[in-house]
């Protein structure tokens, strides 16, 4: 795209969302930027015609439907949560394979939206798909949970739903400049990304109830502790198997080991790690050692992308 002009994609889009919606429309939103800007535009084409909800999936961050709800009140528009934990959950158990954990999320997802959109009565499914979720999973670096890989049609579509997505031509850039134009805070306009799948991709191997809570957990004392840093990503990851610690009382214990990942990028198809001052790297494992009995390690990922990716899974 030539230099882009939020004020003429906004009114084109609206245009186009209205002429494509002739009843009701449904989106899904995930916290991040993405979501919120294609729900705001669906707002603004067809009022509401469009039902907003959080699909509480066991996998977001602590406290991240209560957030949404409050950014989308303040902006005079309704989200309505729907807890569906214990299906994701049930879902995910016995598999430990990267993939395999995406396609199970993917189709848990597919599952359970279809059934809110058909229970709401909408035959309009948004979606806040982008370019690089399209593209990744067309070079099979990995499958993004809204995109059909080889193909190229959205999943939801074989469900019987018309899928819209306004965004997909657009790049992380753009979408944070669309979002500022159109009024939302600066919580979601420089949201970091978080990937669909949410935590379960941030658990390496088997997902179980003990390790999403530990996992949760030391999300939230990062995104705390390095709420300020400028960066792409900042996250932490808890790997598989166990490692020899000493508890505080001296003795030896066998804990998880967590890895620390914070990277600078522009739009997410390479990436930079962030050298961060050793004073804000031992916050964090303080915090973390301290805070999350659990855990016998705290690591940091120095890896660029290429070679790696930005997720470990
Ligand atoms: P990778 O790990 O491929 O990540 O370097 C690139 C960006 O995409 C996010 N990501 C995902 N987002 N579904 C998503 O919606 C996914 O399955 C998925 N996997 C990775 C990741 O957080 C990063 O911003």
């Amino acid at each position: 795209m030539e230099r882009f002009n939020p004020e003429e994609f906004v009114k084109e889009k609206i245009a186009w969302l209205r002429r494509e919606i002739p009843g009701r429309a449904i989106i899904a939103l995930s916290g991040g930027v993405d979501s919120s800007v294609t729900a705001v535009l669906g707002f603004k084409a067809i009022g509401d015609r469009l039902k907003a909800v959080f699909l509480e999936d066991g996998f977001m961050r602590i406290g991240e439907s209560k957030r949404v709800v409050e950014v989308f009140s303040k902006l005079g528009l309704k989200v309505e949560v729907y807890d569906v934990q214990n299906e994701f959950v049930e879902a995910l158990k016995g598999i430990r394979e990267a993939e395999e954990k995406r396609r199970a999320f993917r189709e848990t997802f597919y599952g359970v939206f279809s059934r809110v959109a058909r229970n709401l009565k909408a035959e309009v499914i948004l979606q806040g798909t982008i370019a690089a979720d399209i593209v990744e999973t067309k070079g099979g670096v990995k499958t993004q949970h809204n995109v059909l890989e080889q193909i190229g049609i959205n999943p939801l579509e074989r469900y019987g739903f018309k899928v819209l997505e306004p965004l997909k031509e657009l790049y992380k850039k753009q979408v944070r400049e669309l979002a500022k134009f159109l009024g939302l805070p600066d919580e979601v306009v420089y949201r970091r990304p978080f990937p669909g799948p949410g935590l379960s991709i941030r658990i390496i191997g088997e997902v179980t109830r003990e390790k999403l809570d530990i996992v949760k957990r030391a999300t939230l004392i990062v995104d705390e502790e390095l709420a300020d840093v400028e960066c792409f990503q900042a996250f932490p990851v808890l790997l598989e198997g166990k490692a020899t610690g000493l508890s505080k009382n001296g003795s030896r214990k066998y804990g998880y080991m967590i890895a620390l990942r914070v990277v600078e990028s522009e739009d997410a198809m390479t990436a930079k790690y962030v050298k961060l001052d050793w004073s804000r790297l031992e916050k964090v494992r303080n915090r973390i050692i301290d805070e999350i009995p659990e855990v016998a390690r705290v690591l940091y990922d120095i890896t660029d992308k290429p070679p790696a990716t930005i997720e470990f899974e």
